[in-house]
């Protein structure tokens, strides 16, 4: 099973909002249906979600936001969650789209054998980055967090970062081919005046993930044929994190 993040970068332009990339989306759906891997897709929000979350005061931290933030928020993540269900059917990829929501829960996490039958089936399971309401009011649950969830609940082999630069990028804007642990410090001490951890965050996540078993890889969606390798585990532009115990 692979587990594969869209981000909000690659499947909208996050500088005009509602900028839906249908042709984008479209390309990496026909490299999904080719592959014949068993995929599950997770997508972020971009100029949907989050700029009318933002609007509400609404982040991965506890808040009090207005009812109607919550229901907007929800609603264009909804649309956005269309759009792309359709773009995967125009490709050739049977989309099952699902809230997150069960995931969240121990017992979710746990009892996931439903969405493995429905990759048996022959469908493609899609869920998003979503509004969720916990004991301390209500927060974002950002789709790479989801992916994380659900790689480690599925044993997924890899997961794959898509995204709209064609990987990690080291300061001097060069690829960074492979990442370890010592790459992955650098990074966070470069990036720490970023309030959200930004890639620093997700490269940790990323080696907690390797470390336990399953393969990462960051990946432009504007390369398809790239995607469509990282996807069939050969070697691709983009990149690597490496496991730990293999150094
Ligand atoms: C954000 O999900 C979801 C909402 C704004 C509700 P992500 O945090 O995964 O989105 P991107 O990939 O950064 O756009």
């Amino acid at each position: 099973m692979t587990v594969v993040k869209l981000g909000g970068s690659i499947v909208t332009d996050k500088k005009v909002a509602f900028s839906y990339r249908d042709g984008v989306v479209r390309s990496l759906g026909r490299a999904i249906a080719a592959s014949r891997e068993r995929v599950v897709l997770v997508h972020g929000g971009g100029s949907f979600g989050h700029p009318v979350a933002k609007k509400y005061g609404l982040s991965s931290r506890s808040s009090r936001p207005s009812p109607e933030g919550v229901a907007e928020t929800r609603r264009v993540m909804f649309e956005l969650d269309a759009r792309i269900c359709d773009s995967l059917l125009a490709s050739g990829v049977l989309p099952y789209a699902f809230s997150p929501y069960p995931l969240l829960t121990a017992a979710g996490r746990k009892g996931l054998s439903w969405l493995r039958s429905a990759v048996g089936a022959g469908l493609t399971p899609v869920t998003f980055g979503d509004v969720i309401l916990g004991d301390r009011g209500f927060t974002i649950i950002s789709g790479d967090t989801i992916s994380m969830q659900l790689s480690r609940s599925l044993g997924a082999s890899r997961c794959v970062f898509v995204m709209d630069v064609d990987g990690v990028l080291d300061d001097s804007g060069t690829l960074m081919r492979s990442i370890g642990p010592a790459e992955s410090r650098r990074l966070a001490r470069k990036s720490s005046s970023d309030a959200t951890g930004g890639i620093a965050l997700k490269v940790r996540e990323a080696l907690r993930m390797a470390a336990s078993g399953t393969e990462v890889a960051f990946v432009s969606g504007f390369r398809p044929r790239d995607f469509s390798k990282a996807l069939k585990r050969l070697s691709f532009h983009g990149t690597t994190v490496r496991v730990p115990s293999r150094e």
